[in-house]
């Protein structure tokens, strides 16, 4: 892993966040949030439909907001899953994974599992 990737992540786990009991955006949490069936209704996680980040592939011709519309609105659809705030640590996470199992959108090939 990049140092400075580290340094920043390390950074993320220190800052505390007031609003929910998490360590912040991680690709961590994101990944949790990824694999739970905990978000819907419907017994289904994003991997689910997505696993190994199927059907992610146009991620980079959305921006970050549109990225967040389409996560929610997979929640809502696909899951049956109440919509997060545009602002949460649960959104921001689950865009950095997603961002991140796109190689072709800025983490290129960094960390992927
Ligand atoms: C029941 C299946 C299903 C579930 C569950 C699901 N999605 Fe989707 N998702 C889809 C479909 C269908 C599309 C439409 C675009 C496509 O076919 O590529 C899509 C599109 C997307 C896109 C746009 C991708 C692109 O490249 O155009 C993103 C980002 C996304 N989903 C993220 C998520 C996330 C994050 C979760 C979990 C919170 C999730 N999805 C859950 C079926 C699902």
């Amino acid at each position: 892993m990049h140092k400075n990737l580290l340094v920043m992540l390390l950074l993320m786990l220190a800052i505390p966040n007031m609003s929910f009991a998490v360590e912040g955006p991680t690709l961590e949490f994101g990944k949790t949030l990824f694999e739970s069936n905990a978000l819907g209704t419907k017994q289904r996680s994003c991997n689910s439909c997505h696993p190994n980040g199927k059907g992610l592939e146009q991620t980079g011709d959305f921006n970050d907001t549109e990225l967040k519309d389409i996560i929610n609105a997979c929640i809502r659809d696909a899951m049956g899953g109440t919509l997060f705030d545009i602002d949460t640590q649960e959104l921001e996470a689950l865009l950095n994974y997603v961002k991140h199992l796109n190689p072709e959108r800025g983490t290129r090939n960094e960390g992927r599992e």
